[in-house]
């Protein structure tokens, strides 16, 4: 491990402890992500998680450093060997991530809308005056073990994917349950084969 590594470990141990926790080895490449996990939100990570925010190194082009973004009492889990490269993950609900993932540049992954559909509900929120964030949707995120989320993917609340599945680059899933061993592709997403 080299010393950045260690580095950013202290910072993780010191600054976000009961916030994040790592079960053993955690893996940060390039810039120190962005975490943000108000009152009870938390983050677990798996052992040997890889968190790559290497803007220079990686193989193809990050368009921002890894996120993590939570509601009051939001959870995101990522199981051991997961590799996230420039992902944003949201969640006002429970995201769990399973083991051995790869999940491709400019991903996004939200268990929330963060807006309500209804209009009066929008203005109120974007005049400032009360509202109750109840009225915006959210759904829990599961994705099971070895899955690969191809570039540019948004998966959106109330996505279950089945282990060994596929996303294909650029696609958009929506709430639903995607069966293990599918390649999912497309907007909106559907289960375009089934893999051997
Ligand atoms: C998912 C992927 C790997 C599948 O490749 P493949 O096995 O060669 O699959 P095919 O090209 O034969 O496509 C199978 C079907 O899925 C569809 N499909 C594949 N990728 C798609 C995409 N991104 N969007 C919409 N449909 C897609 C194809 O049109 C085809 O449909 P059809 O059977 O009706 O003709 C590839 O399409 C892809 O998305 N590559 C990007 C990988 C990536 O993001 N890498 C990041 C580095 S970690």
């Amino acid at each position: 491990m080299n010393i950045l590594n260690k580095l950013y470990l202290f910072i993780i141990k010191y600054f976000y402890e009961k916030k994040v926790f790592i079960e053993k080895e955690l893996i940060v490449l390039g810039k120190f992500p962005h975490f943000k996990l108000p009152k009870n939100g938390k983050v677990k990570f798996g052992n040997k998680v890889v968190i790559n925010s290497d803007f220079k190194n990686s193989n193809t082009a990050l368009t921002y450093k890894c996120k993590f973004v939570t509601g009051y009492d939001g959870f995101i889990e990522i199981g051991d060997n997961t590799m996230m490269n420039g992902t944003c993950i949201v969640s006002y609900k429970n995201v769990r991530i399973g083991r051995n993932c790869q999940i491709a540049s400019s991903t996004l992954i939200s268990d929330t809308d963060f807006h309500p559909i209804d209009s009066k509900t929008r203005k109120a929120q974007v005049e400032g005056r009360p509202f109750s964030f109840d009225m915006v949707k959210k759904d829990e995120i599961k994705i099971g073990d070895n899955v690969w989320i191809g570039w540019n993917s948004t998966i959106l609340k109330g996505v279950q994917i089945g282990e060994n599945s596929v996303v294909a680059a650029g696609s958009v899933v929506l709430k639903g349950i995607y069966p293990n061993n599918s390649l999912i592709a497309g907007n909106p997403a559907k289960v375009v084969k089934v893999l051997d």
